[in-house]
């Protein structure tokens, strides 16, 4: 896809951080978007800088990726208000740290609820219309580099990013296999200054603490703020999406870290801890 200009944009997670940036990026060229997450006053604030900075159209939508009716009533939606959806980028997310043997299945749930079943419930309410518009479309899922490398003290956060990767990859290949002229491409940025270390002040039920998960969460919040800016990040997927590549990364050091874990698999051999920048 080259040309954005009148094409709609649906963002989840867009009321803060990355989707922000994506919805900034996507209005400057052009597109109408409809940025969708569960924080009122992030989405307001994200529809301002859409309005002000990039003097585009937007439509600000409560939607909770977990819920898969939600996304379903949203499809439909925007099928009827915009005649249907050009570019779907599936970003909303969270983060929770711990050991596996320490998490609490309730943190599974919820990380995986948003990361993983989030982009399940997008695919399946948005696909089919998207196909069955017969358009030229693009499916922007969010990973991460965690969905790349195995990190450390972070296994659920990193399962549900392994798994949303793996998901892009069979999305891309059954489209393509399927005829319809819908590219994929799966972000995984490297750090970028965002909320996501605090990820749980959206989330209604908070288990009692988890000492390490605390630990690695207060280490997440100084790793992002050394990262990237991300209203940098909107600009990356655009092009990514412009040039049809299928992994979209912030950081050229992407390829060592995998060649680094691609060669110890080859061998065998458990992949040496790596902890990307
Ligand atoms: N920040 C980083 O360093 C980094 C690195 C790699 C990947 N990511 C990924 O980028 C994506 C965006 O995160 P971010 O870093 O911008 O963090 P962020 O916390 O700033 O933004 C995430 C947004 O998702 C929303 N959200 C959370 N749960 C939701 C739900 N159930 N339904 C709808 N919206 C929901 C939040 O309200 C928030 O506005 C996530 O998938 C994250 O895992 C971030």
């Amino acid at each position: 896809m080259q040309d954005f200009h009148g094409k709609v944009s649906v963002i989840t997670g867009a009321g803060s951080g990355i989707g922000r940036g994506m919805a900034v990026a996507f209005a400057r060229e052009g597109a109408r978007i409809v940025a969708c997450d569960v924080d009122a006053e992030g989405l307001d604030g994200t529809a301002k800088l859409v309005r002000d900075e990039a003097g585009g159209e937007v439509a600000a939508e409560i939607v909770d990726v977990r819920d898969g009716a939600a996304l379903e009533t949203l499809a439909a939606s925007v099928e009827e208000r915009f005649g249907g959806t050009d570019v779907l980028c599936n970003n909303a997310g969270v983060f929770r740290g711990g050991h596996v043997w320490q998490s609490p299945v309730e943190d599974w749930d919820w990380v995986l609820s948003v990361n993983l079943y989030g982009i399940i419930h997008g695919l399946r309410a948005f696909v089919p219309r998207m196909i069955a518009s017969g358009r030229e479309g693009h499916i922007v899922n969010t990973a991460s580099m965690a969905g790349l490398i195995a990190t450390g003290s972070s296994g659920i956060y990193t399962v549900s990013k392994f798994a949303a990767e793996a998901l892009s990859e069979v999305l891309a290949n059954d489209l393509r296999s399927s005829g319809a002229p819908i590219g994929v491409s799966v972000l995984c940025p490297s750090a970028v200054a965002t909320q996501i270390a605090s990820s749980q002040r959206n989330r209604e039920v908070v288990p009692g603490p988890v000492e390490d998960a605390d630990a690695i969460e207060s280490i997440l919040a100084d790793f992002c703020a050394r990262g990237i800016d991300p209203m940098d990040v909107g600009p990356m997927v655009v092009d990514g999406v412009r040039r049809g590549q299928f992994l979209i990364g912030t950081r050229d050091t992407v390829p060592e870290f995998l060649r680094v874990r691609n060669e110890a698999l080859m061998r065998y051999e458990l992949p040496p801890f790596q902890m990307f920048d």
